[in-house]
């Protein structure tokens, strides 16, 4: 009899800290879809598990924070990473950005980093009309200079003050079917690169 194989663990992440942020309600529902499509989902907030801003000389006399290790370390245990974040002037917040370069300074005995091989996939929310696209076209190629692979399909929610509904889930049927479509092929990537 064969069992049945472990479902895909996926770490969900947000860009903001904020209290009634648009992307961690759109997260949280990405969650939810993630777990109907028979994932497992842990969500880290970086809002619980602040990392200080990245200093050399500080990470020279401690070593990376105690937060960018358990992010790591989450990272390492996942088999896929959904990031949802807003757009900031045009790029990727910096609380976001911050915990990404400390993750990239923990490396393990072989000096490889959590994200070597990562499946990633990536969505984003604003009240804005673009819904944040700038932001994910500059987390894009971070994210692949440190190896991560990540899925060509993502999903950017302009308007998200009027158009998620109360458990984040987009209201226009375009947008919803294009944030399902996101998170399938993320679940796909995934699977493929399962050990
Ligand atoms: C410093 C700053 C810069 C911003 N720049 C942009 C921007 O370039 N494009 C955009 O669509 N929204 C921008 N916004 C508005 C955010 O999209 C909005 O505050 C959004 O609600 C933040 O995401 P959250 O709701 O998940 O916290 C900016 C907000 C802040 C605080």
């Amino acid at each position: 009899m064969t069992s049945p194989s472990a479902p895909l663990t996926i770490l969900c992440l947000p860009g903001s800290t904020r209290e009634g942020s648009y992307n961690r309600h759109l997260l949280r529902f990405c969650a939810a879809q993630l777990r109907d499509l028979g994932a497992s989902t842990t969500i880290f907030e970086l809002r619980d598990h602040p990392i200080p801003l990245y200093d050399g000389d500080e990470e020279k006399e401690g070593g990376p924070p105690e937060n960018a290790i358990k992010l790591s370390d989450a990272l390492r245990a996942a088999d896929g990473l959904l990031i949802v974040t807003p757009e900031y002037n045009a790029g990727v917040p910096g609380v976001l950005k911050n915990a990404i370069d400390y993750v990239s300074r923990v490396r393990d005995a072989e000096g490889e980093t959590a994200f070597d091989g990562l499946p990633v996939g990536l969505a984003s929310a604003s009240p804005g009309r673009l819904g944040g696209i700038r932001s994910l076209g500059h987390l894009r190629p971070i994210l692949v200079q440190l190896g991560c692979i990540v899925s060509p399909l993502q999903a950017c929610i302009g308007g998200a003050h009027e158009i998620l509904d109360q458990d984040g889930r987009p209201t226009v049927d375009a947008l919803a079917a294009l944030l399902d479509e996101s998170l399938r092929s993320l679940l796909r990537l995934a699977a493929a690169l399962k050990d």
